[in-house]
């Protein structure tokens, strides 16, 4: 059966290589989503693809409006949603430029519009991330990390190494800025949700010193490959 995928991409530059199209937003009722998605298509999976901090990675992190962007793909009608983070280790044994796709999560982030309902009570979300579609990702590339405990913090500056020192003991093997709200939302919208992350730098203070930006910048540019082929390669198999 014909599947459609959601994917939220950060800000380096990704070259898709299928046909693609412009879908404009339909439905404006949380706001304007980061940019219109972009339609590719692999045989009989269409894949929409959105740039979380928009076409010019002109909106931080704590700035995205994520209800907007769930919400578009939610119009479009996809089947699951694949959120592609670029992060930091907090597990030393975690290899810069490797992929990992976290099992759990843990939330530090603050005063992000995160819920389409507030009327309703609970959402359950013990297990935040889809195993099937996790499984289905990581079955592509043995390399890939399947585990752990993605932190989201609420940037957009990075963390002191006391906080990932906090992480660490919290159980956090991953921390990023933007897979909260993304995964909680999905998850009001009954969207089946994968995380997949590659590791840009080592966690403040984890490797001694400070972070070295441009590595971090240019990892997350050379990365950007990496996402696209795991993303191209699953819509195929589809
Ligand atoms: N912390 C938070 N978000 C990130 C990091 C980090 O070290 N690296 C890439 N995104």
């Amino acid at each position: 059966m014909a599947m459609k995928v959601g994917v939220f991409v950060g800000s380096a530059p990704m070259s898709f290589t299928a046909e693609s199209a412009p879908s404009s937003p339909v439905d404006l009722r949380w706001g304007e989503p980061s940019e219109a998605t972009r339609r590719y298509t692999y045989g009989a999976t269409e894949c929409y693809v959105m740039r979380r901090h928009g076409e010019q990675g002109q909106v931080a992190p704590h700035a995205i409006n994520y209800r907007a962007n769930l919400w578009q793909m939610k119009v479009l009608g996809v089947d699951a949603v694949i959120g592609s983070h670029t992060v930091g280790s907090v597990d030393p044994k975690l290899q810069v430029g490797g992929l990992v796709i976290p099992e759990q999560l843990i939330d530090y982030t603050w005063g992000r519009e995160s819920t389409f309902d507030d009327t309703r009570r609970h959402v359950e979300f013990s297990e935040p991330y889809d195993s099937v579609l996790g499984k289905s990702l990581a079955s592509l590339d043995e390399s890939i990390v399947h585990g752990g405990v993605y932190g989201c913090t609420q940037g957009p500056r990075l963390e002191t190494a006391a906080e990932i020192s906090r992480m660490a003991n919290d159980g956090c093997t991953l921390v990023g800025m933007t897979g909260m709200p993304e995964a909680s939302l999905a998850r009001e919208l009954a969207l089946p949700f994968v995380s997949l992350c590659l590791v840009v730098n080592p966690g403040a203070g984890i490797a001694g010193g400070t972070i070295d930006m441009s590595a971090l910048r240019e990892l997350s540019v050379r990365g950007a490959r990496k996402f696209v082929d795991l993303i191209e390669r699953f819509c195929l198999v589809q």
